[in-house]
């Protein structure tokens, strides 16, 4: 063919692309079709005639390109180019003024002139697009707020998310954020159609059909999504507000939330609250709250982010369903770390679309605080992911019994304490309690842990009721011979009515094996948490290791540097020093490491970029708040100081610097802009 013809079909398939696109824009974003549907489908037709006939100009942003296609086997993880950060969230007005006086506070600015972006909190998952020359390239989910996994194919079934960017003023990298979402109507078209899927919430209903290997099956479900900010871009966007990044985006041809507004101050962000409270049943999607932005992207920057959430947003959530049913009975059930908890078992009641079975009483203080008793009408909530609690009695049971903690352990037979001064009351059997040892096991290899996926509750439970392990090292001697005949349930047989039991097969042990001998290296920091030690969160963890850099350190680290470290109180250093003392424990981590447990310490690799490096901070920075920098050169191994000597790694200097910089010259400390900085940081 000439290359004049071929040049006439790529402009007609362009055209044609560009018509749909356009139509697909009306119909699905703006909610405003510009033709039927019939002159729809003969676009659309027009559109797969020229690419059978041409199947080398088939390009990965045609409307063509919506449609399914073959089942992964399963999703990859991908990196976010920014990270994706999650919110803070307050449930009531005083927490919110809290959070509108710190705002002042680092401002100073009266929170009256505080412009907001209100956004109604989406109650789907978040999605992260990446586009490449106004291509989109890539989708993927939150996962850890770092990597997530890899959805493109279901997210191009989406027919309000662009393919392609509309116009063609665009950078050419660039990360697009949003939520995906089911609206109220396609979730009850879902759940009543034929399909043998019944999910509990519009929300489930999304995340299950966006996590589905096969793309037809996303296809088939009514996923939408609305879009809310922009993450990593490479070019400058010259936006100045959040409410300007909405505007760009709605030009690009996103799906923006209707109902955002600006307002300003307290007063704006309760009467918006109110507002859509209000009439939250009528909005076609569900929403569980109002994310209030910072408007203006100078002070989102002088803000910054604090752990895992920004300073300059805050999700004020709805209050949480209630629901009325009975306490049945109630159960005491032993921690980690010997809190005996009092537990309801409740006459099975769905609130907030989960079906809720169980809740807890908290302990005996909050029991005989509300007065409740075994048979009692009671109301229950549950707010979002929490744990489901009782609020309040509804009517005293007839027949109410009175709800007494054990004198002695339900698992163990130990006693039962109340712990001094405290609510709570601790089994006296330590490890040799075998709830306790069941729990640190579990915990161990959770998720967050040691994140060991093929050993659950259930097992760990018989491993210990069976002696086969004794502590967490245990696990690490476990052997076909160990599992062989180990019972994990009992069956009845049909035919004689006997029971029989239920063994490990050959699979399920090679499978067991090999999930722990696939984490034999692990970071240093997710095993500090693996450990279980009270008060030792994810955080701690990983200041620990940062800190310590190898257990045998931290294990010789003494109570008054332990309680140095940032965020670490006296009770929690108090543990830690402690469970470093013990010889049980010792033994217990020293059999993991001649195991062949390998510890690995990320941060050194990754994060000591500035490891015995001093920096002291000058003038007004171009890019960020000095809290900010400071916590980013903290977070990456360095320190900080207020003034200049010889031992100062280098002087780091933003706008109109002070004296330092004079002193600097002096000692001839290096001295770097801040700028400059920012790329050593990659920031
Ligand atoms: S902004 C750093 N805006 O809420 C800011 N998030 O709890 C991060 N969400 O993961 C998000 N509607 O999935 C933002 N209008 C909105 C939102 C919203 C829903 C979700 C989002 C995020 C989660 C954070």
């Amino acid at each position: 063919m000439s290359s004049k013809n071929i040049n006439k079909i790529k402009k007609d398939l362009e055209n044609v692309k560009n018509k749909i696109n356009l139509l697909n824009h009306h119909y699905y974003v703006l909610d405003s079709p510009l033709v039927s549907d019939h002159e729809y489908d003969i676009e659309f037709q027009k559109l797969i005639n020229l690419e059978e006939s041409y199947p080398n100009l088939v390009s990965n942003d045609s409307p063509s390109q919506r449609i399914g296609g073959q089942p992964l086997s399963k999703f990859e993880s991908v990196n976010h180019k920014e990270k994706m950060f999650s919110l803070n969230n307050v449930f009531e007005i005083k927490d919110l003024k809290l959070y509108m006086e710190r705002l002042e506070k680092n401002l100073l600015i009266s929170s009256r002139n505080i412009k907001f972006s209100a956004e109604p909190k989406l109650d789907g998952l978040a999605i992260n697009l990446l586009y490449e020359r106004g291509v989109l390239v890539l989708a993927a989910t939150r996962g850890d707020g770092t990597t997530g996994e890899n959805v493109t194919k279901n997210v191009k079934t989406i027919k309000s998310i662009p393919l392609k960017l509309m116009g063609n003023n665009f950078p050419n990298v660039l990360e697009v954020r949003g939520e995906i979402f089911i609206s109220k109507n396609g979730f009850d078209k879902i759940n009543s159609s034929n399909s043998d899927k019944i999910f509990a919430n519009a929300r489930n209903a999304a995340a299950g059909s966006l996590r589905q290997l096969d793309p037809n099956i996303a296809a088939s479900r009514p996923l939408d999504a609305f879009f809310y900010s922009i993450g990593y871009s490479s070019g400058n966007l010259n936006i100045s507000s959040q409410s300007g990044s909405l505007l760009k985006l709605s030009k690009w041809g996103f799906k923006i939330c209707e109902l955002n507004k600006i307002v300003s101050g307290l007063g704006g962000c309760k009467e918006f609250y109110k507002k859509i409270y209000s009439m939250r049943d009528k909005i076609p999607y569900e929403i569980d709250g109002i994310v209030y932005k910072v408007d203006n992207l100078q002070h989102q920057k002088d803000l910054g982010f604090v752990s895992r959430a920004p300073r300059w947003a805050i999700a004020h959530k709805f209050p949480a369903e209630q629901k009325i049913t009975t306490i049945d009975k109630v159960r005491f059930q032993v921690g980690r770390t010997g809190v005996v908890t009092p537990v309801a078992s409740l006459k099975p009641v769905e609130v907030g679309g989960v079906i809720v079975s169980n809740a807890t009483l908290h302990n005996m203080d909050e029991i005989n605080k509300k007065d409740l008793h075994i048979g009692d009408t009671v109301t229950i909530r549950r707010a979002g992911d929490v744990i489901p609690e009782i609020v309040s009695i509804v009517n005293k049971g007839v027949e109410r019994k009175k709800i007494i903690m054990p004198k002695k352990c339900p698992e163990c037979g130990s006693a039962i304490e109340r712990v001094k001064d405290m609510a709570f009351a601790k089994c006296t059997g330590g490890l040799n309690c075998s709830a306790q040892k069941k729990a640190a096991i579990i915990h161990f290899v959770s998720k967050k842990a040691m994140d060991i996926q093929g050993i659950g509750e259930k097992l760990i439970s018989r491993l210990v009721d069976e002696k086969i392990i004794n502590n967490t090292s245990d696990l690490y001697k476990l052997n076909n011979k160990k599992l062989k005949n180990l019972t994990i349930n009992t069956a009845v047989r049909e035919d004689s009515g006997k029971e029989y039991d239920i063994t490990l097969g050959d699979k399920s042990i090679k499978n067991i094996l090999k999930s722990i001998s696939d984490r034999m290296e692990i970071k240093l920091s997710n095993f500090i948490y693996s450990l279980g030690i009270n008060e030792v969160g994810e955080v701690t963890a990983r200041s620990l290791a940062k800190k310590y850099q190898s257990i045998e350190d931290l294990s010789k680290a003494n109570y008054n540097d332990i309680i140095k470290l940032r965020d670490i109180g006296p009770v929690a250093a108090l543990n830690i020093y402690n469970y470093f003392h013990n010889k049980e424990n010792l033994e217990n981590i020293n059999n993991m490491l001649n195991s062949g447990l390998q510890l690995i310490n990320n941060k050194k690799e990754e994060d000591n970029l500035f490891s015995n490096e001093t920096y002291v901070i000058t003038g007004k920075l171009n890019n960020m708040s000095r809290r900010n920098l400071e916590e980013y050169i903290i977070e990456n191994g360095g320190n900080i100081s207020n003034s200049v000597s010889k031992k100062t790694s280098a002087l780091i200097v933003g706008l109109d610097p002070g004296s330092k910089l004079e002193k600097a010259k002096k000692l001839g400390v290096k001295i770097i802009n801040d700028k400059d900085f920012y790329k050593i940081l990659k920031i």
